[in-house]
């Protein structure tokens, strides 16, 4: 790390313990602290992830410009806008501050929530823009402290958002990660196949977390062989962090356990959504595609167990979808 990487590390470090400071000690952060509480989100937990909170009033600026700092290293943080003028202004205000931190711990951006999505334009999340520290390709939140637990849990879960991967650690779970805020990038692949070969895929339980979950095995499968995937689902319509705060530790942590289903399993039922069963031409259209996708299987044990399931699924006769799939395998090499 040169020596300016070091500084701009430095005022994310004083960025953070100020913004903390002011969630956890001060009337200014009163109500925001009251909505974390809210959210199940202990002094402790806000303490680990050392969560903290802008005021509306402009507060970074004029504690730099006290410690001297630097204009241009003030610049090159990201934790400033620009106006015409030149003149900087605090990036971040009236938002719950999540320090997002490198491979090693160190503080390196932020991102900021919304207390309140009603009536506003602005988004719900506003992060860092991309730095000499932040490049958002490479980072994954939680990171630091997920690859650790790896080594004892012998795999990592990728969530959807980085309030699930916290909702996770509250319940024990460490060694959850969330990209921030894209789909997950050839680099955050390299990233969890150095740590691990085992990686759960847990998004949210909306249809946007299930097109999500698609897209991210595809890109993981085009990418390594070496990640065995599995795919948690959540109850239709809930996130992992809802359904900790609805069902409690205990059964998150069985759901996290129990949900599992191999990607194919997940790109069957996948298949199903927009689908009447009921109707033979979306009947047929469902069993050629998933015909497809367990084509695609190496193993023909695991091959067989999905012709079951539609075999008695939709009354079929075994002989009929086994040479089908057959002339499809033979397409396919
Ligand atoms: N996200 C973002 N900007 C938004 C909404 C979402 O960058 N306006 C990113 C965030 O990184 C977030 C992730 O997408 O962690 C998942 O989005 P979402 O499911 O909407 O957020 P939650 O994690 O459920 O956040 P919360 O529970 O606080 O609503
Ligand atoms: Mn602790
Ligand atoms: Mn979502
Ligand atoms: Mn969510
Ligand atoms: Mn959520």
């Amino acid at each position: 790390v040169n020596s300016v990487d070091h500084q701009l590390i430095e005022l994310h470090e004083l960025a953070a313990k100020l913004y903390h400071h002011i969630l956890v000690n001060t009337q200014a952060g009163a109500t925001a602290l009251s909505y974390l509480k809210q959210r199940g989100l202990s002094a402790e937990i806000i303490n680990d992830f050392g969560i903290g909170f802008a005021p509306p009033q402009r507060l970074l600026l004029p504690f730099f410009h006290e410690r001297q700092t630097d204009a241009d290293l003030l610049q090159q943080t990201g934790l400033f806008s620009q106006n015409q003028q030149g003149e900087l202004y605090d990036r971040f205000v009236d938002r719950i501050m999540f320090p997002i931190k490198n491979g090693s711990g160190q503080v390196i951006a932020f991102s900021g929530r919304l207390l309140s999505t009603e009536n506003t334009d602005m988004p719900k999340y506003l992060n860092s823009p991309e730095t000499k520290l932040f490049n958002k390709r490479r980072v994954l939140f939680n990171f630091d402290i997920a690859r650790k637990a790896a080594r004892r849990e012998q795999k990592l879960i990728l969530f959807e958002g980085f309030m699930d991967v916290i909702a996770a650690y509250r319940a024990g779970v460490t060694n959850g990660i969330a990209s921030m805020g894209t789909s997950l990038t050839e680099e955050q692949v390299s990233m969890i196949e150095r740590v691990t070969s085992n990686l759960d895929v847990c998004y949210d339980g909306d249809q946007a977390g299930q097109n999500a979950t698609k897209r991210a095995l595809e890109m993981i499968q085009g990418q390594t062989t070496n990640v065995q995937l599995e795919v948690v689902s959540m109850p239709a319509g809930i996130d992992p962090d809802e359904y900790l705060q609805q069902y409690g530790a205990e059964k998150f942590k069985q759901w996290l356990m129990d949900a599992r289903q191999t990607p194919v399993a997940f790109s069957l039922r996948h298949l199903k959504q927009g689908l009447n069963l009921e109707n033979e031409a979306d009947q047929i259209n469902y069993l050629n595609a998933a015909l497809q996708i367990i084509a695609g299987v190496p193993n023909e044990i695991e091959q067989d167990v999905y012709v079951n399931q539609l075999v008695s699924e939709f009354k079929l006769d075994k002989a009929n979808l086994t040479s089908q799939l057959r002339e499809l395998t033979r397409q396919r090499d």
